[in-house]
């Protein structure tokens, strides 16, 4: 069994514990401020500036060859938008080089009237050096090919592996409810799947390395990471969430690691 460690912390006070250079991939969600029971509302420029303050320590604390996947959603910017993406605010609040964004299409969500309903949330996908980072494609083909034994001189034209999965990823929400409740559902308000980040670690990380989430939640990417062969460390603030966590951690023999 890997191993994993989730310490019940303010995530400045868990980073600032860490030494530089110590992590290999981080995997998180914070809190969008948008009124969610796990957070308190701040003024815009106040969570904004927040945000740099943790970006920077991401950075501070990642390996040379590491990277950072941030999953953002949408907040209101009173006056001026609904629903404005929070990579258009953040993208470029610390010295992370920006390799690529990916739209995770979740598939259902709240049915909107006065706009189109939202169906998607992003992913940035942050490396410290563009030049060389862990990108393990044939670890992550998508084996779902319109013609794998089509021919060109002779060759196949296709990856026996499967095809690059793109940067639009169909993965269906966590959900919730007597009879459609997902099979990893915990009592955490904003769960995400254990299909994105096990799509992740095994891209952007090697066995035996480590995975940080600093907003661990109900510890999804640790359970991810156990799954994946990586060590991962979490951060959260709740101790409810933590014991939660900790709970399905202890847990995770169990059906959900099995892939039924
Ligand atoms: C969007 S949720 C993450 C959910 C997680 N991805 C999962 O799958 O369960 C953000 C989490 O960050 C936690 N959080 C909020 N402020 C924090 C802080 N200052 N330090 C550490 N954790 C914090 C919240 O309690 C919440 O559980």
């Amino acid at each position: 069994m890997m191993s994993y460690e989730l310490r019940c912390l303010d995530l400045l006070n868990g980073l600032a514990a860490l030494p530089a250079a110590s992590v290999d991939l981080t995997v998180t969600s914070p809190p969008y401020n948008i009124g969610k029971e796990y957070e308190s509302p701040r003024a815009l420029p106040d969570y904004l500036a927040w945000c740099e303050t943790w970006l920077r320590e991401i950075f501070r604390v990642t390996k040379p060859h590491g990277a950072l996947w941030l999953n953002l959603g949408y907040l209101e910017v009173a006056g001026r938008g609904r629903a404005v993406p929070l990579p258009y605010l953040l993208w470029d609040k610390s010295p992370f080089y920006l390799q690529q964004e990916v739209v995770w299409y979740y598939e259902a969500g709240v049915a909107a009237r006065k706009a189109f309903s939202p169906r998607n949330e992003k992913w940035l996908w942050f490396v410290k050096d563009p030049h060389k980072y862990t990108f393990n494609l044939d670890a992550v083909r998508d084996p779902d090919v319109k013609y794998p034994l089509q021919k060109k001189n002779g060759k196949l034209k296709c990856n026996p592996l499967g095809k690059n999965p793109g940067d639009v990823w169909r993965i269906p929400k966590v959900t919730s409810g007597a009879k459609r409740s997902s099979k990893e559902r915990t009592p955490h308000p904003a769960q995400f799947p254990l299909a994105v980040v096990e799509r992740i670690i095994r891209a952007c990380s090697n066995p035996g390395e480590l995975v940080l989430d600093p907003f661990a939640g109900s510890g999804s990417t640790l359970a991810a990471s156990q799954g994946c062969g990586r060590p991962s460390l979490g951060f959260e603030v709740r101790p409810d969430y933590v014991k939660m966590a900790r709970n399905r951690l202890e847990n995770l023999a169990g059906p959900e690691l099995r892939g039924n």
